[in-house]
């Protein structure tokens, strides 16, 4: 999502947690930087609480544990992604319209989830 150079290894955290922590215990990381252990924490049934000072890594940070709808998130990166190819287009003066992130998914299956 974004080169945050201070952030740990996921597996060393999983390390750690595996060893002196069980499933819903509660994680407090003080710097929190990216939220790295929180969201390991949170792959491991654990709940986790992060205290961070810079807003921007706040905002990584919760991006990153927020909960999704799957299906709606898929069908509005979709969307964006098109949005942008069209406005990519128009601006080279280009016809095509294969910009695709996802072309696998082009042929409605977002859509399709997310209208169910
Ligand atoms: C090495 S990073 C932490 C990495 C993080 N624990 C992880 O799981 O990826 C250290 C973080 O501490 C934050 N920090 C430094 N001083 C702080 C303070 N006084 N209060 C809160 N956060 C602080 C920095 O902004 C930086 O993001």
């Amino acid at each position: 999502m974004h080169p945050y150079l201070g952030k740990f290894i996921p597996q060393l955290v999983e390390w750690f947690l595996a060893r002196f922590f069980r499933p819903k215990d509660v994680i407090l990381d003080p710097f929190m930087g990216s939220g790295t252990t929180l969201v390991q924490a949170n792959e491991m049934n654990m709940q986790a609480i992060g205290v961070e000072i810079s807003p921007f890594n706040c905002l990584i940070a919760r991006v990153k544990t927020a909960k999704y709808y799957i299906a709606k998130a898929c069908f509005e990166i979709l969307d964006i992604e098109k949005g942008t190819a069209l406005f990519s287009n128009a601006l080279l003066g280009s016809a095509s319209n294969d910009l695709s992130l996802f072309p696998e998914e082009r042929g409605g299956f977002c859509r399709k989830s997310w209208q169910h």
